[in-house]
């Protein structure tokens, strides 16, 4: 078991326990924090598996507790589940002082992370992640968020958790897809800064994205060394953090070409895919090594994860373009990238004139 400090000027500090078995320690963790009572928020697919003993292990110290599932799936990230959660913190009589638990993957911690924003101006709250993306992304760092129809995560809050409790062994029972995608992000933090975390990613660390629970492991505590360190120097995204999109915008324009459909192309898939863009873009631009490129890429086929934009279907390159230039995190008129001088060194650079990048778009396959 490992703690991780995630510390900040602007926030409280939390840690970040990783760990096995941690499912059943977790209600000595909470109880402290919890003052008799919480409600658990999951999903209908996680709650039958993984409710059962986080609730029991509440008990064991004293602290009762209740779950409200939501359907599984992006589409609970909504205006509509988010009143209904509201309702049921309400009927529950949480009052400023509670704590609500969020057991579930990023979709669950962005809803009742926003959810416990809102509640009575704010309480705490707790993640407990149990997909790896979760465990390595989005439990961390305090972004929460719903969708609405003209985009995703357009509407939340920054409000970082009162402690993370992320349990190797939950992951035991997710899909492969979902594995591998959240494997996506794991490569993603040794390309940003960390080139000798890739290297193990690269050799025996690969283990980690076939379910291996000591490679996942060491894998998840990297990660959030990783994460934790750039949100506690930039919480809000004002700089640093803008790294962690690497691969994001190149991947958000393909999610967002392909409409999000869940079945179509995971999360990571297109990351996975953005990275080595990124990379190849890189290349293009004469910033980086053709070898780094051709590495990432070998890297990223062998965890099962695509390198190429024929992989995910056929694209307008202008269409790509226009997406990514209409990020919400683009500034007006250009696009920022994240990009490479090599693996483990990334930077923003800004494009006013996009040109370069429709070209490498239409090099890429793109119409
Ligand atoms: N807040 C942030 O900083 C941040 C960062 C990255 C992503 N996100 C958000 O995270 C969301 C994606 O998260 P996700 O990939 O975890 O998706 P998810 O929460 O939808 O989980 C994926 C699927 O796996 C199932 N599942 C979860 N844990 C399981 C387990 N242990 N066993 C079996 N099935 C399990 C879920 O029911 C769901 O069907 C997106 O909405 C994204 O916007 C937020
Ligand atoms: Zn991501």
């Amino acid at each position: 078991m490992t703690v991780v400090a995630v510390s900040g000027g602007s926030f409280a500090a939390y840690d970040v326990v990783v760990g096995r078995g941690l499912l059943a320690e977790a209600g000595a963790r909470i109880a402290p924090i919890a003052r008799g009572r919480t409600v658990i928020v999951s999903d209908e697919t996680v709650a039958p598996l993984h409710g059962p003993a986080l609730q029991a292990s509440l008990a064991a110290a004293g602290v009762r507790s209740e779950i409200v599932a939501v359907p599984a799936g992006e589409a609970s990230k909504s205006f509509a589940e988010l009143e209904r959660l509201m309702d049921r913190l309400l009927a529950a009589g949480l009052d400023r002082k509670d704590v609500v638990v969020a057991l579930g993957g990023g979709v669950v911690g962005d809803l009742a992370g926003l959810a416990a924003a809102l509640y009575m101006r704010g309480i705490d709250f707790v993640q407990v992640p149990t997909t790896l993306l979760a465990q390595v992304d989005s439990s961390v760092g305090g972004k929460t968020a719903i969708d609405t129809p003209r985009g995703k995560n357009l509407v939340g809050a920054f409000h970082q958790p009162r402690l993370v409790l992320a349990d190797i062994d939950v992951l035991a029972t997710l899909p492969d897809v979902q594995l591998r995608s959240g494997w996506a992000e794991v490569l993603k933090h040794g390309l940003i800064c960390d080139a000798d975390f890739f290297d193990w990613l690269a050799g025996d660390g690969a283990a980690g994205a076939r379910g291996d629970p000591a490679a996942l492991e060491r894998a998840v505590i990297r990660s959030v060394e990783i994460k934790s360190a750039i949100v506690g120097e930039d919480e809000k995204e004002a700089g640093r953090r803008a790294l962690l999109n690497l691969g994001h915008t190149f991947g958000h324009a393909i999610e967002a070409e392909l409409g999000f459909e869940e079945a179509a192309l995971a999360h990571g898939e297109a990351v996975a895919l953005g990275c080595c863009m990124a990379f190849r873009f890189s290349v293009a631009q004469g910033l980086c090594a053709a070898a780094d490129a051709e590495r990432v890429e070998a890297v990223i086929a062998a965890a099962g994860l695509p390198t190429r934009l024929a992989q995910a279907g056929q694209f307008s390159a202008e269409a790509l373009l226009a997406r990514m230039a209409g990020d919400k995190k683009a500034e007006a008129g250009g696009v920022t990238l994240i990009l490479a001088r090599r693996i483990g060194d990334a930077f923003g650079q800004r494009y006013d004139d996009t040109a370069p990048i429709l070209d490498f778009l239409k090099s890429e396959g793109a119409a």
